[in-house]
């Protein structure tokens, strides 16, 4: 049965091929994503080294001359997404939004340099100066008062968009009407499953702003009403520049710079510590204060090196969550007045988070909770298919279908768990 379904995830993978990238899944999401390229190379990589590494690349094609690089790359048109590039107005060439995404792609460099050897370095040399430039930008720009973390400044760049941890930023963005063919997510998945009206208002409301800015990064920074230190966003960032330290070593290069942000940043993420709660919680820069809301980007320091009884406190509320979602790991939690099981990143189970928890959780030495999320995701996998995300407490399948970061993790993962490229276990 497993053969099958691995077999099935190549084809997802080939399906979604547009040749040196790979889109999320065909009509909803049809160009190439930030994060998702990190994920779906690690899928790549089972089956042919050489074409992870092309993937990278060719995301690395959309970043600009100041090192940002966008989260989504508009490499051939489609009609079928809202909103597209002549929404975002970049005008930059390949065509490409105007904001980023967790960089993801450091620890996947780093991963598949392990798994390749020189062949893999001779690669990594060329992708080296492109990681350096885009880590620079986000730690200049998105920190201009150089605390150690860096800012997001539209939910989207946080990867989970409607995380019900914007609720309360997002409440000071004014509402930005959109043309009634705009909602094209709803065409190809129930609304009850994608975000509602009211944030997708506001999402384009930040984005004709910063359009409206010309996309300067220290005008945006300043000017916009959404700026939050989002503690998923900065512990994929010092979990990369780690990766990015090592990577500097084994090419010859110098690791300061990047080592530096992250002993920097790791102090400065004590900031984001609820000790009540028992998790890491974001940081509203507006209002200056901790956002109330639990979800499963409070665990993604788990990434990085932390005190053993900061370790203890913050798997004795992991255990809390696992007691309540039939499969984990659930983005928020169950018994949360906010939660809602359906809809998107307010409930569901998603393939990456299983899997960047479970790195953190093998790097703290916790392979039996490690192995659960492995387990929960491949069952989820054998009941309801490659889907983009699933109901935590049935299991049902839900978003797009046929989803590559899905198939890819899927074919990462049936070979075993997987150790992070940085840490004891490395
Ligand atoms: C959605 C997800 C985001 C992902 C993108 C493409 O916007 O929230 O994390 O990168 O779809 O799959």
């Amino acid at each position: 049965m497993l053969r099958d379904r691995v077999q099935e995830a190549v084809d997802v993978l080939r399906a979604n091929d547009r040749g040196g990238y790979t889109v999320p899944t065909q009509g909803l999401y049809p160009f190439q994503w930030l994060w998702d390229s990190g994920f779906v190379a690690l899928g790549w990589a089972v089956l042919e080294e050489k074409r992870a590494f092309d993937e990278l690349e060719t995301l690395f094609r959309g970043q600009w001359e100041n090192g940002f690089l966008p989260h989504i790359v508009f490499h051939r048109d489609d009609p079928g997404y809202f909103p597209g590039p002549e929404v975002w107005g970049t005008g930059r060439e390949p065509r490409s939004s105007g904001i980023t995404q967790p960089p993801f792609l450091a620890p996947v460099v780093l991963h598949l340099v392990r798994a390749s050897g020189e062949k893999g370095l001779a690669w990594a040399r060329k992708l080296y100066p492109r990681l350096l430039a885009l880590h620079r930008f986000l730690h200049l720009h998105r920190d201009s008062e150089g605390t150690g973390l860096v800012a997001v400044l539209h939910p989207w760049e946080t990867g989970m968009d409607n995380s019900p941890a914007w609720d309360l930023p997002l409440k000071r963005v004014p509402r930005h009407p959109l043309p009634s063919e705009a909602r094209r997510d709803t065409k190809h998945v129930p609304p009850e499953e994608r975000p509602q009206l009211k944030d997708y208002e506001r999402y384009l409301y930040l984005v004709s702003l910063f359009r409206r800015l010309g996309y300067d990064p220290g005008f945006c920074y300043r000017e916009s009403p959404f700026r939050v230190v989002d503690v998923g966003f900065n512990a994929l960032l010092l979990f990369a520049d780690e990766a990015l330290a090592e990577l500097a070593q084994l090419l010859g290069e110098n690791p300061s710079e990047p080592r530096g942000w992250w002993q920097k940043g790791l102090s400065a993420l004590e900031a984001l510590w609820e000790e009540e709660a028992g998790l890491y919680r974001s940081l509203d820069l507006c209002s200056g204060r901790r956002i109330p809301r639990d979800t499963s980007a409070g665990f993604l320091p788990l990434l990085l090196p932390l005190p053993r009884p900061r370790v203890e406190r913050l798997m004795a509320t992991f255990r809390a969550w696992m007691g309540e979602a039939r499969y984990l790991f659930p983005s928020v939690l169950p018994s949360a007045p906010y939660f809602e099981a359906k809809r998107y990143w307010r409930g569901p189970v998603w393939a990456p988070v299983n899997w960047l928890l479970a790195w953190g959780l093998v790097r703290h030495g916790f392979p039996k909770e490690a192995a659960r999320l492995r387990e929960d995701f491949l069952a989820l996998v054998e009941r309801s298919g490659f889907r983009e995300y699933y109901h935590p407490l049935t299991g049902e399948g839900l978003g797009g279908q046929g989803f590559s970061w899905t198939a890819a993790l899927y074919l990462a993962w049936a070979r075993g768990q997987s150790s992070p490229p940085v840490g004891p276990s490395a």
